[in-house]
Formats: structure tokens, C-alpha cells, sequence
């Protein structure tokens, strides 16, 4: 005998989340053409990818019990407006800050030691000899990290600085005296961390107040030597602002997990620049991460279709 299976709208679910999902659900491709079925009929959304998820979105889906993020950050989705409306949105915290600071690691690495300049040339027939002069670049070790969001994601970032000898500043809303105790960092005023530190690591969360906390100003504060890593989402920092100053060497590098827009226009200046390493927003992009946070995804839809609380809510 068949049962009735439960629909829900998902943006591209890979084979594993669909797997994991089983047969209780028929899974409803992502439509938000004004003729769409799917939104009448679905009872979940799952956010795979960042599809954005407003008031009258959710308003088209009037049977809706939940919204299931498959990530941490959230700001793709109006949450306010899914709590006047009673709507659970469930994400995925914790389970993705070990390989987001993984990543955070690899693109400092790789800005400060040519990982990527140097990939090319050693491929390239101007490779010839080995040239001791050739691509020095900025020693990691033992050099002052500045974290802009020292949450989860920027307390693993400190722990894995550690192991690099690296004196770490941090610049939170709130002063956290626990992670001072615990992880040795140190509490720094905004613009003091940015005048110290050798590389800023942006690990915060996209809020109104973190909308392009890095521009113009902020690049002017950095050491000409400085790197900044933003790994935290795109518009927390001035694109135009941060090709001005990577261009004109006002700072030295830049390594950019995410992007605004994302992705850049492919004519987009700062693709041009050497001094640049871009990823496609990989982040939490590693094989064990992503099999937690589908199950953690899988989780919460399945909580709030038994009117249960979620495990993760937002
Ligand atoms: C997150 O978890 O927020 C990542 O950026 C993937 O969405």
C-alpha cells in the first residue's frame, strides 16, 4: 500500500539530502512563477543555496509549518517576518564552524604565501630555475590576526592561530572575558584591531549594523602589509572600496570566500587583481560538514511536521 507523501519545495537538493530524506516526501522543484503549483502545495521550504525568502513569499505558501536553512547564516530569509506569521525557520549551527575555520586558514595561508600566484607560475614556462627572490611573501607565524566575530566560527579561528604562534585581537559587540580567559585573544576597540592587525578575518554574521563595516575608511586604517579574509558574507564589505585599496597596494592582499554580488560580474576589476584569492563561497564546503548539515536540515523539517520545537531554530 502507498502512503500519502508530505510535499516540500527544495532549490536543487543533491542526491545525498534527497536520500536522507526517504519516501515520506515528494520534493517539489523550486518555483516562484506566478502560475507555480508548488507553493500552494507545499508544507516546507528547504533553502539549499541561498533562494531569498520574504513576507510574500511566504504568504504564496499558505499551507507552510516550516522553513529548513541548510546552513548557519540566515540572511537570505526574512525571519521577522516568518515569526509574525508563526513560520519555524530552522538552520544549521556548530556543526560548520571547524571547516569554515579550516577555510578561514587556507585563504590566509594562501594570500600570505602566493598559494594561488604561485600555482600559476610554476605551471607556466617562465618557471625556469629556482629563484630564492622570487614571490616572498608575508610570514603567517607569529603574526597578529585580528577577528571581526568572535562567535563560534571566530573562536576556532583563534584556536587554530594558536598553533601559528599568532598574536590574536578580537572586536566583538559584546567583550567576551570567557574566550579571553580560555582562548588567550584579546579584546581590541574596532579601529585599534584594524591599525594592528596583520591580517582581519571577518567571521560575523550579515546584519544592518555589519553592511559594509569594511570600506573606505576601515581599508585606510589597515597596515599597507595587511590581508584582509572576509569569510563571513559579501556586503560586509565595500567591493568598490576594496579594489581601490587592493589596487593601489593601500593593503597588501585580499582573500575572499564570499563576495557582493555573488558571484561577481565575470568583467568584475578585482577579478583582475593578483592580489586577490577568490573561492565560491566554500566556507562549510567540506565533505563531513555538509553530511551534518543535511542531516541537521532533515532534522528540523521533520521536528516542525510533528508540531515539535525545532532542534536548531533561528
Ligand atoms: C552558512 O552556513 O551560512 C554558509 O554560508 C552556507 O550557507
Amino acid at each position: 500500500m502507498t502512503h500519502p507523501t508530505i510535499p516540500i519545495m527544495g532549490d536543487g537538493l543533491p542526491p545525498a539530502l534527497r536520500e536522507m530524506l526517504g519516501s515520506d516526501f515528494e520534493i517539489l522543484e523550486w518555483d516562484e512563477s506566478p502560475q507555480s503549483t508548488a507553493l500552494a502545495r507545499a508544507v516546507g521550504l528547504i533553502t539549499y543555496g541561498h533562494p531569498r525568502v520574504d513576507g510574500p513569499l511566504m504568504d504564496r505558501v499558505p499551507h507552510l509549518k516550516i522553513i529548513s536553512n541548510h546552513g548557519v547564516g540566515v540572511d537570505h530569509i526574512d525571519v521577522a517576518a516568518a515569526k509574525q506569521r508563526g513560520i519555524p525557520v530552522g538552520n544549521t549551527p556548530g556543526c560548520l564552524d571547524a571547516s569554515t575555520a579550516d577555510m578561514t586558514m587556507a585563504l590566509m595561508l594562501a594570500t600570505a604565501r602566493n598559494v594561488v600566484v604561485g600555482d600559476h607560475f610554476a605551471r607556466s614556462p617562465e618557471f625556469t630555475h629556482y629563484d630564492p627572490s622570487q614571490l616572498i611573501g608575508y610570514e603567517v607565524s607569529g603574526s597578529t590576526l585580528g577577528i571581526i566575530g568572535l562567535g563560534r566560527i571566530g573562536k576556532q579561528v583563534a584556536r587554530r592561530a594558536q598553533a601559528f604562534e599568532m598574536k590574536v585581537l578580537y572586536h566583538n559587540r559584546k567583550r567576551d572575558e570567557q574566550a579571553e580567559r580560555e582562548l588567550g585573544v584579546t579584546y581590541a576597540p574596532f579601529d585599534d584591531l584594524l591599525r594592528q592587525a596583520d591580517f582581519v578575518s571577518l567571521n560575523c554574521p550579515l546584519t544592518p549594523a555589519t553592511t559594509n563595516l569594511i570600506g573606505q575608511r576601515e581599508l585606510g586604517l589597515m597596515k599597507t602589509t595587511a590581508i584582509l579574509l572576509n569569510i563571513a558574507r559579501g556586503p560586509v564589505v565595500d567591493h568598490d572600496a576594496l579594489f581601490t585599496a587592493l589596487n593601489s597596494r593601500r593593503i597588501a592582499a585580499a582573500g575572499l570566500d564570499v563576495t557582493a554580488p555573488e558571484p561577481l560580474p565575470r568583467n568584475h576589476p578585482l577579478l583582475g587583481l593578483s592580489n586577490v584569492v577568490i573561492t565560491p563561497h566554500l566556507g562549510s564546503a567540506s565533505n563531513r560538514t555538509r553530511h551534518r548539515m543535511m542531516q541537521m536540515t532533515v532534522d528540523n523539517l521533520h521536528a516542525a511536521l510533528k508540531g515539535d520545537p525545532l532542534p536548531w531554530g533561528v
